[in-house]
């Protein structure tokens, strides 16, 4: 159930009215509802609870410490990507045995920390990280677990920019370098293989895709004979931003990861993002001035794409909704744009909108991953403040970044 609907025309998250919310922060403001956070995790244990997976939460869809300690508090592990995902989610309360470290280029500086701090596996890209990884490892007189990142090659049918999986794509290794590595294994006496991971792609809203990786999952483990303690089955689960679009079935994919893990005796980690995060957040923003255009009006809102990135990268489309509902429809079209000098710095076109007044409150939908995330300080403007709803309390979760501070930087 949604936590986000509209009571006699206000739109409210958790039964509070948004507008109430805005005395607390300047706008814009993003907020999350808790209550819709712990809903999603427990629908997605819910849908695989035969396989008892570790929930490895995505750090990159959202990396604000209170939602981590939330997360910690469920029993989630993390997926990080960087040494500063790793610092933070420790520092939430995670325990490294339930941390798992992906990416294409770590460091070496974050390769050494995370060999350090006893992570539960670092999922390799290339023969080459192997080696370093050993290396590092033998100077540290340790032994590290790693898994193996397969690229199957297999069409996640998503957005192009956000698909992961295709021989094309940068990330993991072929399935005939995986079958070298495996066996060249030996010869890295730091490293132990304990886990092959996959991650086609994200935003993927059919289980085929899903599927057919977890068949060459299978064939491969089978051919090379691999006792596994882990397979990681990473993220990539789509949620619907538009009403009209089909949820993702993951019924009979649930019951092939059942079957997939019985056969082979081995732990699923699952590296979920979106669907924990995506519809638990909306982006709150005041309409500064209306001005019109050849055949519609641009509502210029005071947040832009430094706030909100995902249109302006992807083409994205997210819903704007009006704080306060009312039937006045307007006779042109109404274009939300943001303030930034970009041409770009524009987020979703309506026809027939509601008639707006400047200062009236927008929500931005469904932006509780990959929002404030990819948030930045372009045209020096400041990182929005975080609020969450908990138990009908309004709780700043991150303050509006001081704009002095970044001035001075
Ligand atoms: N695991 C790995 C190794 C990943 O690369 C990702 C996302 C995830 C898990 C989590 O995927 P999710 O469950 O959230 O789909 N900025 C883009 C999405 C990029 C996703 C990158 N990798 C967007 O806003 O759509």
């Amino acid at each position: 159930m949604s936590q986000f609907n509209y009571k006699n025309h206000r739109l409210t998250i958790e039964n509070i009215p948004v507008i109430k919310v805005i005395k607390k922060s300047e706008t814009p403001f993003y907020l999350y509802s808790k209550k819709q956070i712990l809903e999603n995790l427990k629908n997605f244990r819910k849908t695989f609870f035969q396989s008892k997976p570790l929930v490895c939460f995505s750090v990159k869809s959202n990396s604000n410490l209170s939602i981590l300690k939330v997360l910690k508090e469920q029993q989630c592990g993390a997926d990080v990507v960087s040494a500063g995902e790793l610092l933070k989610v420790l520092k939430a309360g995670i325990k490294p045995n339930k941390i798992v470290f992906s990416g294409v280029g770590k460091s070496e500086t974050e390769l050494i920390l995370a060999i350090k701090k006893n992570i539960l596996l670092i999922n390799v890209e290339s023969e080459n990280e192997a080696k370093l990884i050993n290396k590092i490892s033998k100077k540290m007189k340790k032994k590290t677990s790693i898994g193996v990142r397969l690229n199957p090659d297999i069409d996640a049918k998503t957005h192009r920019k956000i698909s992961t999986g295709k021989a094309q794509d940068k990330f993991g290794v072929s399935i005939n370098d995986l079958i070298h590595l495996s066996k060249n294994l030996n010869k890295y006496k730091n490293l132990k293989l304990d886990a092959i991971s996959v991650h086609i792609g994200s935003q993927i809203l059919s289980e085929n895709p899903f599927r057919k990786t977890l068949k060459v999952l299978g064939k491969i483990i089978q051919s090379l004979n691999l006792h596994l303690k882990f397979v990681d089955l990473g993220g990539g689960f789509g949620i619907s931003y538009e009403k009209k679009e089909k949820k993702i079935n993951l019924k009979n994919y649930a019951k092939a990861v059942n079957k997939f893990k019985k056969k082979f005796n081995c732990n699923i980690i699952f590296e979920p993002g979106r669907a924990i995060l995506g519809n638990a957040g909306i982006l709150v923003s005041k309409i500064q001035y209306l001005k019109k255009g050849k055949n519609k009006i641009f509502a210029i809102l005071d947040a832009g794409m430094n706030d909100f990135m995902r249109p302006a990268l992807y083409n994205a489309s997210h819903n704007i909704f009006p704080l306060v509902k009312n039937s006045n429809r307007n006779k042109y079209s109404v274009e939300f744009v943001g303030p930034i000098c970009e041409t770009t710095c524009k987020f979703i076109k309506y026809k027939n909108y509601q008639k707006l007044l400047e200062n009236d409150y927008v929500a931005i939908m469904n932006v509780g991953a990959y929002g404030s995330t990819l948030s930045s300080n372009y045209n020096i403007k400041p990182l929005a403040a975080e609020i969450i709803i908990d138990k009908k309390k309004i709780k700043i979760i991150r303050k509006k970044q001081s704009l002095l501070k970044l001035v001075n930087i």
